[in-house]
């Protein structure tokens, strides 16, 4: 995932749709600008084909502890965040 460290950007962050309020909040996940993701919408549907397949297959998918223990992040210079998800299903 992005690192979202452009400071000057996030003011800009992507607006949430009308439609989805309360489901997702302004993000920078795929950049903003000149070098947006040019090949977001190609992952936006990947992402939610795979993550429909993964809860359809294991509907108990769940994280195995309080998020400060099951989740890692990588520094937030680095390009990719979380390092390690623990889960339990
Ligand atoms: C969840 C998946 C993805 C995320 C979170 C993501 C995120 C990003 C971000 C944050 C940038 C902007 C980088 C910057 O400002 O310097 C970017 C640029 C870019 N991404 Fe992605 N990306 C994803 C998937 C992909 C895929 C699947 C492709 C290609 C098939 C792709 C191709 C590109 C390209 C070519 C750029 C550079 C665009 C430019 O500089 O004009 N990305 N991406």
């Amino acid at each position: 995932m992005a690192s979202n460290d452009k400071p000057n950007a996030r003011a800009r962050a992507t607006p949430t749709p009308a439609s989805r309020r309360g489901m997702a909040r302004p993000h920078l996940a795929f950049g903003y600008g000149r070098h947006v993701c040019i090949a977001q919408w190609l992952a936006r549907a990947e992402l939610q084909v795979a993550l429909a397949t993964l809860f359809t297959r294991l509907p108990g998918l769940r994280l195995a502890g309080p998020v400060e223990e099951a989740v890692e992040f990588a520094p937030p210079t680095k390009d990719i965040g979380i390092t390690k998800m623990k889960v339990v299903w």
